[in-house]
């Protein structure tokens, strides 16, 4: 049976109809059509699923959506201001922060949280705290000099 759950979806109220066994990362991608947000593995291991819930980061593969009533959701899609990509975005793209792509999203995610969250003091800082967000093309040097350069 589902469930009537509000949330709040990168600025935007949404009223829906979940059933209580969907990923919160499932909702976004199938229900919502927000696809930027990836699945890697499903069980918590990757990153590449990463969203801000109240601005904190969490993997949306672990997260019931019906658990998230009244809550804020930030996506990747909901991170540019119109044209103005954020920048954190913008580091990525300078520092060549990708290979292939598929865990940006969630590097991205998990990068704005990194500072947000105050543990980018250092580069061996941001490399712990972002060791959960893997890179199958070991892109990690260039996601690192991009958020120290956000950073500063
Ligand atoms: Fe959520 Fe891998 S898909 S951590």
């Amino acid at each position: 049976e589902k469930v009537r759950v509000t949330l709040n979806i990168n600025g935007e109220k949404q009223k829906l109809y979940i059933e209580p066994r969907v990923t919160l990362l499932d909702l976004l991608r199938e229900q919502l059509q927000l696809s930027g947000t990836k699945k890697g593995c499903d069980y918590g291991q990757c990153g590449a699923c990463t969203v801000h819930v109240d601005g904190e980061r969490v993997n949306s593969c672990l997260t019931f959506a019906v658990m998230l009533e009244g809550k804020e959701i930030t996506t990747i899609e909901g991170l540019a201001k119109g044209d103005a990509l954020h920048p954190m975005q913008e580091a990525f793209i300078k520092h060549d922060g990708f290979q292939c792509g598929y865990c940006t999203p969630g590097q991205i995610m998990s990068g704005v949280a990194c500072i947000r969250e105050g543990h980018a003091n250092s580069e061996a800082e941001v490399r712990e705290y972002m060791s959960g967000n893997i890179c199958r093309c070991g892109a990690y040097p260039n996601i690192v000099n991009a958020i120290m350069e956000v950073k500063n």
